[in-house]
């Protein structure tokens, strides 16, 4: 069998897509691809604390630690590095990464979407105010999206899309929830399918 393509997941938060991607390789079912690092733009969130129950690396990258952009890129660029990265799945990652990471991984960056691209995506488009924007819109369905990544927010090929309902009587967080429960399976899917063709 082909050596496990090694995945580092970029966090900023609570990390339940990431958890969906663990659980999925402990479960047989993300079998080519393995976590071998995560990465969190913020100290003391909760998905460190799910990495840390799957006994994985762990790192805190935060940007009021370094005096520039550039290198908190290349601090970031390094870890990917050190732990040997062959793919970066974003999940939740809230902070723009810089050309010098897209360049050096360009097109095996992957980020998952809470709608349907390229419709409700861009700056500002993340959270609660995605699915705001598609109530507001008067949208009849919504979903998730898994793209790859490049120098524009949301913007790179779309490689898969899982799509749900929007009920009369949703708010935002109602919306969120049955999107959410997608993504959960969509993107350990869709990493799957990705790891198999590289
Ligand atoms: C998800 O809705 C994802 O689509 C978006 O950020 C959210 C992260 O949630 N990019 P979680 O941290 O994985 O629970």
């Amino acid at each position: 069998m082909p050596k496990a393509v090694r995945l580092a997941v970029l966090v900023s938060g609570g990390g339940s897509n990431l958890e969906a991607i663990l659980t999925a390789r402990t479960s047989g079912q993300l079998e080519n691809a393995e976590v071998v690092l995560v990465l969190s733009s913020k100290a003391g969130v909760y998905a460190l604390e799910r990495a840390k129950k799957y006994q994985i690396e762990t790192a805190v990258v935060e940007r009021s630690a370094f005096a520039s952009d550039d290198l908190f890129q290349a601090a970031i660029l390094k870890k990917l590095a050190q732990a040997k990265v062959d793919v970066v799945c974003l999940a939740g990652y809230l902070r723009k990464l810089g050309p010098s990471i897209i360049q050096h991984y360009r097109g095996r960056i992957l980020n998952i979407h809470p709608a349907l691209l390229p419709k409700f995506g861009g700056p500002g488009m993340y959270g609660h105010f995605v699915h705001e924007a598609v109530l507001a819109a008067g949208e009849k369905e919504s979903g998730c999206s898994v793209h790859v990544v490049d120098e524009e927010f949301d913007h790179g090929p779309v490689l898969s899309q899982a799509k749900v309902p929007v009920l009369s009587g949703d708010n935002a967080e109602t919306l969120a929830a049955r999107v959410l429960e997608q993504e959960h399976k969509l993107y350990p899917k869709s990493i799957r399918e990705f790891c198999e063709k590289i």
